[in-house]
């Protein structure tokens, strides 16, 4: 027991340390050395490896999965290894992550052993495995060879790894399907194993990089010898005989030393490959009568045919000749040189028998078998006509077409924790922390809200020294012309001088309301230059607008710089965003996919923006038309809420502005509004819900082209969301980069802002704190029970606004394409003007 103790915490010492279990082979210690037996709540000791057990309290801090469960093999026969009795199952999307210290090359060791637990036939698994973002194994599964014959498969890649969080996850390929895996290995590689040097593709004059490659080991053969076992490799590598390969035995004949190789700096080491590699070796098997006979050693291995690429790694260690200098051969790759006249004492002198490797990659051919040969060289002489091969690796380089970019910003330093116990600590400031926020966000609310702290008061000294500070405190109603903010006029020479006497080439969008250009004013601020097209209907929006803007300045909202209304011109002048619209990271462009964490962020982003207009002003003010359009992405990815030519305030203000028509964007529309014409800042709750689905699912409010039931995004995925299976239609780009906790709390945050009225919806203020617990998820490793973190409820806050409803059979929806161009807001503007008859 105290033994057991003493173990767990040396574990857990060694893991917090991030280094390695101290009873590795003395030769190489892996930096980072991560061994699971998954499923397993002991851990389990093979050969002087010890591996955690992903169900103790050390072991589980790696595991982050929605639905995953441990079984153990029914009926457990000496299998192959100790680590095979047990697997963990993920009936969902499910991830180990891994803290990499230093970004060199890592080995990564999935194991699969196909058993029968009472509830999962093993066999029967179907699913995709991804690490690091790269899709490796698709529709894979571990069949039965014969129905009581279970062959374990192990899937080794030889890959560079960036410090920081490693991951690798499982999807079960379908609804019913599942994913498992019994064990998992990820360790530092020796920085010599694979090196920046160039490898020649034979039969091409092209060199290739193996540093940017994932590779996966396909065949691993010790020539001329026995069997090697992980037990006695430095790597705990299986090294197997050559024999099924040799395509004539009668060509070959084994040979081997006793003493160990001669190992030396300039030629392999031991990490390369063990002694016994290099102590063994096929030579030719001339025959006494005939020595001046010359022919090749031939082995054939399976890979994939047509094309596809391999590293093959060819090991040598003279052992066969009495001196230096006695022996040359060729190598060859297919019908192609992979070394002509092959002369390893020119390496390798002085010393006899010393170690020495060459890389070649070669692209398969059509046959589905790679050849290998070694023969005599024309340099070779008599009685000295040899060949020889001690070992051979051929790795494939690992097909990833449908690899995730790793999207991850390296900027981030959030402490990735790792330990239950650090893990626990880090529940505890997060929920602290979160608590903070949450009486900060309603001390605000009493005070009436100044400008969050988030928020930039950015001064105008532009144009006469106005500022914000000159805009006047007195509320929204009235005419919004009266509110206009006198200090924010630019007169028409400046916007003509910013855009270039509005050059065409600096539209960056056309809208009903007019074009918008790209300008640069006189101070070198950039700016975009919204020009309404005289006589068309927009001066109450254009009034809204600037009578909004110029009253609230908030980092998330997008800032009016200024308006000008001369020569019955309507211009609004903004602070320039140059990602544009957050709809277009999402889909229909070719925008590099956001990460998760940065989603999150634009998401935090916008909700602090619309809590703000909640909240900011005495009566609030309600957005009305919130959608992925609406929310605009500076150069860093801040988002910030535009748009407020639909904005109202809030009840308690003059009921002439407040319209019966119903507006806003199909596909974003609140339910209940759109029934009683009730307009609450639940209304943009319920649209900013649905943006939150455009972002986890990467698809249109509404697209026409799908079958019925996928129509409306809202409906559609809230169906898949209360099956509790909303991650089998998330953008396929957030798969791997996404953490099943973040996904489960964005989901959840989503559902409740969907909910079908007003009142059960969350405020933004709920909803910001929501996502933002959902970042902490994404960026630390917590395990929680699913109970800590069902969302907060809106009881405690102040009610909901409700504007007064006015009676009128006016209701209209401006049924537009999807809600995604400015005309459709605009003709929403027209019929604005048109029912309130101005
Ligand atoms: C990290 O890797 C680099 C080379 O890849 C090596 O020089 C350095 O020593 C490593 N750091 C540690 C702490 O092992
Ligand atoms: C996986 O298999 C299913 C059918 O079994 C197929 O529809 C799907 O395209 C396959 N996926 C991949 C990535 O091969
Ligand atoms: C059994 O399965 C293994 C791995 O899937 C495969 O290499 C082997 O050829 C199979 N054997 C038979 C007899 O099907
Ligand atoms: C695999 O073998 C197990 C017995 O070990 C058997 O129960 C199961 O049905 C087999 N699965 C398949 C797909 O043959
Ligand atoms: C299982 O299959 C392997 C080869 O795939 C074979 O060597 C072994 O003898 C088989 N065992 C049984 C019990 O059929
Ligand atoms: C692994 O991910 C990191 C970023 O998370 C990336 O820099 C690195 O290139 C990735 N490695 C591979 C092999 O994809
Ligand atoms: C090879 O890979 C290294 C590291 O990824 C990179 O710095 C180098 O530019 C690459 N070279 C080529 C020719 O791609
Ligand atoms: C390790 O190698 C030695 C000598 O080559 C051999 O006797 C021993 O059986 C091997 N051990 C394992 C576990 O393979
Ligand atoms: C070949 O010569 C070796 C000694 O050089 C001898 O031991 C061996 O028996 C010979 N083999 C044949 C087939 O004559
Ligand atoms: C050995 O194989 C190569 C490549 O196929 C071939 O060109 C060469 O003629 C062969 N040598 C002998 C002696 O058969
Ligand atoms: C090697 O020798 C053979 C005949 O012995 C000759 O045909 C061939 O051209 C030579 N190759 C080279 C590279 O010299």
């Amino acid at each position: 027991m105290e033994k057991k103790k003493q173990l767990f915490f040396a574990v857990l010492l060694s893991l917090l340390q991030f280094s390695s279990f101290p009873l590795v082979s003395p030769d190489f210690t892996p930096l980072d050395n991560y061994l699971l037996d998954c499923g397993s709540n002991t851990n389990t000791a093979v050969d002087t490896r010890q591996f955690v057990g992903d169900s103790t309290s050390t072991g589980s801090a790696f595991l982050f999965a929605a639905r995953s469960v441990s079984v153990s093999d029914a009926s457990p026969s000496q299998g192959p290894s100790p680590l095979y009795q047990t697997a963990r199952v993920f009936t969902g999307l499910s991830s180990y992550q891994f803290q990499i210290q230093n970004s060199t090359t890592h080995l990564v060791r999935l194991h699969f052993f196909p058993f029968s637990s009472q509830k999962y036939d093993l066999s029967a698994a179907l699913f995709n495995v991804y690490v690091n973002g790269s899709l490796l194994l698709s529709n894979f599964s571990v069949p039965n060879n014969s129905s009581n014959n279970k062959t374990a498969v192990l899937k080794e890649y030889i890959l560079m790894v960036d410090s920081g969080k490693f991951e690798i996850a499982f999807l079960p390929a379908n609804t019913p399907s599942f994913g498992f895996v019994n064990a998992i290995e990820v360790f530092s590689a020796p920085p010599d194993l694979i090196t920046d040097a160039q490898v020649e593709l034979v039969g091409s004059a092209r060199r290739i990089n193996l540093t940017s490659q994932i590779l996966e080991t396909v065949h691993r053969i010790n020539v001329g010898g026995e069997k090697v076992t992980p037990f006695n490799d430095t790597l705990w590598r299986t090294w197997i005989p050559d024999d099924d390969y040799l395509v004539l035995k009668s060509a070959a004949k084994s040979v081997s030393r006793t003493q160990p190789p001669n190992y030396q700096s300039n030629g392999a080491s031991q990490e390369i490959a063990p002694d016994s590699v290099y102590m063994t070796a096929q030579e030719m098997n001339i025959p006494n009568s005939s020595t001046s006979m010359k022919f090749n050693i031939t082995w054939s291995f399976p890979v994939s045919p047509g094309g596809v690429r391999y590293l093959v790694r060819f090991h040598f260690c003279d052992i066969v000749s009495t001196s230096l200098y006695l022996l040359y051969f060729n190598v060859y790759i297919y019908d192609y040189y992979a070394q002509q006249d092959l002369d390893i004492s020119s390496h390798m002198a002085p010393f006899l028998a010393s170690p020495y490797y060459i890389d070649r990659a070669v692209d398969s051919d059509s046959s589905g078998s790679l050849l290998i040969r070694v023969g005599p060289s024309n340099l070779s002489a008599n009685p000295n006509v040899n060949a020889l091969l001690n070992g051979v690796e051929i790795i494939k380089f690992a097909n990833v077409e449908g690899s995730i970019p790793p999207t991850e910003s390296k900027k981030s330093n959030v402490a990735v924790v790792v330990g239950a116990v650090v893990g626990g600590f880090a529940l505890i400031c997060l929920l602290i922390t979160a608590t903070l926020l949450r009486m900060k966000c309603r001390e605000k609310k009493k005070a009436q809200l100044k400008p969050d702290e988030t928020g930039v008061w950015s001064p105008l000294d532009l144009y006469g020294g106005s500022s914000y500070s000159k805009i006047s405190e007195g509320t929204l109603s009235g005419s919004p012309a009266r509110n206009l903010n006198l200090g924010l006029k630019i007169p028409f020479a400046e916007v003509k001088y910013a855009t270039k006497s509005f050059d065409k080439k600096l539209v960056v969008g056309t809208g009903g309301f007019g074009m918008v250009y790209k300008g640069v004013l006189r101070d070198n601020t950039r700016v975009a230059v919204k020009r309404g097209v005289p006589g068309r209907q927009g001066l109450p929006e254009f009034q809204t607008e600037i009578t909004v803007l110029s009253k609230i300045r908030h980092r998330h909202l997008v800032s009016l710089i200024g308006y000008c209304e001369e020569q019955s011109e309507m211009i609004l002048v903004y602070e320039y965003m140059e990602k544009g619209p957050l709809r277009n990271h999402l889909y229909g462009s070719e925008f590099q996919p956001l990460s998760w964490k940065q989603r999150l962020e634009i998401c935090i982003g916008s909700a602090r923006g619309l809590h703000y207009l909640h909240t900011g002003s005495t009566q609030g003010i309600i957005h009305r038309d919130v959608k992925s359009t609406n929310i605009l992405l500076d150069e860093n990815y801040v988002a910030k809420v535009a748009d407020f030519g639909l904005s109202r305030s809030g009840p308690c203000l003059d009921e002439t502005h407040v319209s019966t028509a119903v507006k806003g964007s199909f596909g974003y529309l609140d339910p209940e509004y759109f029934k009683r014409q009730q307009l609450t800042d639940k209304s943009d709750v319920y649209s900013f819900g649905v943006v939150l689905l455009e972002v986890l699912c990467a698809r249109p409010a509404i697209d026409p082209l799908l079958s019925r039931e996928q129509v409306n995004l809202a409906e559609w995925a809230m169906k898949w969301q209360k099956k509790g299976l909303i991650e089998q239609i998330i953008d396929p780009h957030l798969v791997v980069d996404i953490n099943p906790n973040s996904l489960r709390k964005f989901a959840e945050t989503t559902e409740k802002c969907l909910a079908e009225y007003g009142v059960d919806r969350p405020t933004m203020g709920d909803v910001l704190w929501n996502l933002e617990y959902a970042l902490q998820l994404q960026q630390t490793a917590v395990n929680r029970e699913p109970h800590e973190d069902s969302i907060t409820h809106a009881s405690d806050l102040p009610l909901p606004r409700i504007v007064p409803r006015i009676p009128s059979s006016n209701v209209r929806i401006e049924e537009d394409s999807y809600g995604n161009s400015e005309v459709i807001t605009s003709q929403v503007f027209s019929q604005l003007i048109t029912n309130e008859g101005r």
